[in-house]
């Protein structure tokens, strides 16, 4: 099969190869996924995952891409829950050869039904910012309706998730990023927009949640304007700051079929829009996942036409 390889960890997304690998065989559990569409996190090289499986063993040369959308194929031994000839979206273990390739072997608890009305496309730009927003949200932001969110980066992948679930769920959203950002985000359901390189993020006041995707002096000036028992969710690492009086939260996203299958029927039912720029094809993957120009949107490599 066609995969895209990484072996030199300096050499950022540069590095990446299109390589012929060998097709992956099914583990017990597992499922063989013809992949359509893959989506990709543009700091995957900054993940030891991506070098080392959970020994800390070195395992390059390794295929990046951690969410997929595609076909049944195969199935493992023992695996049930989904079978061959079934449409699937989901998100692959960060410990074993991802999506930006033709295949990839991943267990069935990582992958949720995709309806046929949900382009592969779509359903590969959806896993890990649609999951990371609402784990953020609401498993540890325990967001209620009523409450105020500053949505950090909200015009990016996940920020842009972030916002609009807050703003269905009843939230008041104020979304933040760079200048050329206000509109996109106010699109997104931001009620007010803070420019971050010329604004003054005190201004805001306070609020009873932040959904951190930036970190360090940014991430530091937003604990402060936590209201007392709100919340700091960061998805950066752990927190360098915390709320006087509140919760400091970072988590990394986990597969959830439940919550994929509420947000897929955001997507078909109008209540959620995809957050997509560039698609391109595998064999153009590398130069399209080192763009000249900043991103407007998240990155999709088409692998089947
Ligand atoms: N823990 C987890 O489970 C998890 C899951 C998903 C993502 N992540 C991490 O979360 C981060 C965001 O991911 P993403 O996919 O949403 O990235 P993204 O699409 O690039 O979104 C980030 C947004 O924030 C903006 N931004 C960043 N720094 C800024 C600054 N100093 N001032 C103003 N705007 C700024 C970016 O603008 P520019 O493009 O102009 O910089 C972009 O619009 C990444 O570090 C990623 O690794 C973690």
């Amino acid at each position: 099969m066609k995969a895209i390889v990484v072996s030199d960890e300096t050499a950022g997304t540069a590095g990446m190869t299109l390589v012929d690998r060998p097709e992956p065989p099914p583990a017990i559990n597992d499922v063989i996924v013809q992949i359509h569409a893959s989506g990709f996190v543009p700091t995957e090289m900054e993940w030891s995952s991506t070098w080392t499986d959970r020994l800390g063993r070195d395992r390059t040369p390794s295929i990046p891409g951690h969410e997929l959308a595609g076909v049944v194929t195969a199935l493992g031994y023992g695996t049930t829950g989904v079978s061959v000839g079934q449409r699937v979206l989901g998100l692959a273990d960060w410990h074993r050869d991802g999506t930006l390739a033709e295949y990839v072997a991943i267990e069935a608890r990582n992958l949720a039904p995709l309806p046929g009305d949900v382009d592969f496309t779509v359903g590969a730009s959806l896993p890990i910012s649609g999951l990371t927003a609402w784990q953020g949200l609401f498993d540890h932001g325990r967001l209620r309706a009523g409450q105020s969110v500053l949505a950090h980066g909200a015009a990016g992948a996940v920020g842009s998730m972030v916002t609009q679930l807050a703003d269905e769920a009843g939230a008041y959203v104020i979304g933040t990023g760079r200048a050329a950002d206000r509109q996109k985000a106010l699109d997104f359901g931001a009620q007010e927009f803070v420019d971050l390189e010329n604004d003054a993020l005190k201004d805001v006041g306070g609020v009873d949640l932040v959904f951190d995707v930036i970190g360090g002096d940014i991430q530091k000036r937003s604990a402060s304007l936590i209201r007392a028992g709100g919340t700091l969710v960061t998805i950066v690492g752990p927190p360098d700051a915390r709320p006087a009086d509140g919760l400091a939260v970072d988590f990394v996203v986990e597969s959830d079929r439940a919550q994929l299958g509420e947000i897929v029927q955001r997507v078909r039912d109008g209540r959620l829009r995809t957050n997509i720029g560039d698609v391109a094809t595998l064999d153009d993957a590398v130069g399209a996942l080192n763009p000249s120009e900043r991103r407007n949107g998240k990155t999709i490599i088409r692998i089947r036409a």
